[in-house]
């Protein structure tokens, strides 16, 4: 069944220099009082250095990968293996976001096998769906978040202890453009319906992305069916964050 725990995921993609790290961590580190799961996924060179940031007292975030690959050894030339992301201590693993998606062809069953490897690294996936603009033009949006969540799931197999489910339409992500409250709503509400009987007995959390900023946290955070937000661009100035993450508290 879906859980009520609270997750702000700051996907910082292909951005942000290495000097820009201990400036956001002490900013989160004064304000973060724990009820939030606060996780960052860095570019792969920064993982060890957010994960020794975020170390210590008061542990003011977790970390995340952006990506791994489906396989765990072998001759595959600029891949990372989730076991090696484990191995830094990053906790999380995006998969299956949009951009990996149409930029660089990942398919359903190709993120299903990710799935599968991410949990046998003792990972926890934040496993990423979404319709692009012209599905929902089609009025395809639910038929296609079922169609991601079936191929995905029913290759990784249902058993994980918990998976975090990303819903980002396609057209929202970097757009400006964001999905109405309710729209949202029933999004998620499919979501948790397509997902239950994938899993055995697990627990979901289904967060949702797509130009999210402070402007317009408060109101999709107040929906019940949001345990979150998976957070791109506003997810880089430490106020930013901070504008969303504040709403979230309630
Ligand atoms: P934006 O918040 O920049 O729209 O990006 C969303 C996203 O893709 C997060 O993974």
């Amino acid at each position: 069944m879906s859980i009520r725990k609270k997750v702000l995921a700051a996907n910082w993609k292909l951005n942000l220099a290495k000097e820009g790290i201990g400036e956001f961590s002490r900013g989160i580190r004064q304000r973060q009082d724990g009820d939030i799961e606060l996780v960052v996924a860095p570019p792969f060179p920064y993982l060890r250095d957010l994960v020794v940031e975020s170390s210590g007292e008061g542990r003011p975030f977790t970390v995340a990968a952006q990506n791994c690959s489906d396989e765990e050894s072998g001759a595959f030339t600029g891949e990372v293996a989730p076991g090696m992301i484990a191995g830094v201590g990053a906790r999380y693993v995006i998969v299956g976001h949009s951009e990996r998606r149409t930029l660089f062809g990942e398919t359903d069953e190709m993120i299903g096998r990710k799935l599968d490897r991410a949990r046998a690294a003792g990972l926890v996936p934040i496993f990423c769906i979404g319709e692009s603009e012209e599905l929902r033009d089609q009025g395809k949006t639910l038929e296609t978040l079922r169609r991601q969540i079936d191929a995905a799931l029913s290759t990784a197999g249902g058993d994980f202890g918990w998976l975090i489910v990303a819903y980002e339409p396609v057209w929202a992500i970097g757009t400006g453009k964001n999905a109405t409250p309710e729209e949202v709503r029933g999004a998620h509400q499919a979501i948790e319906g397509f997902v239950a009987p994938h899993l055995a007995g697990g627990a979901f959390s289904v967060l949702y992305g797509g130009s999210v900023k402070p402007s317009n946290a408060a109101e999709l955070a107040s929906i019940d069916e949001v345990d979150g937000f998976l957070v791109g661009g506003a997810s880089l100035a430490v106020d930013t964050c901070l504008g969303i993450y504040d709403p979230m508290r309630g």
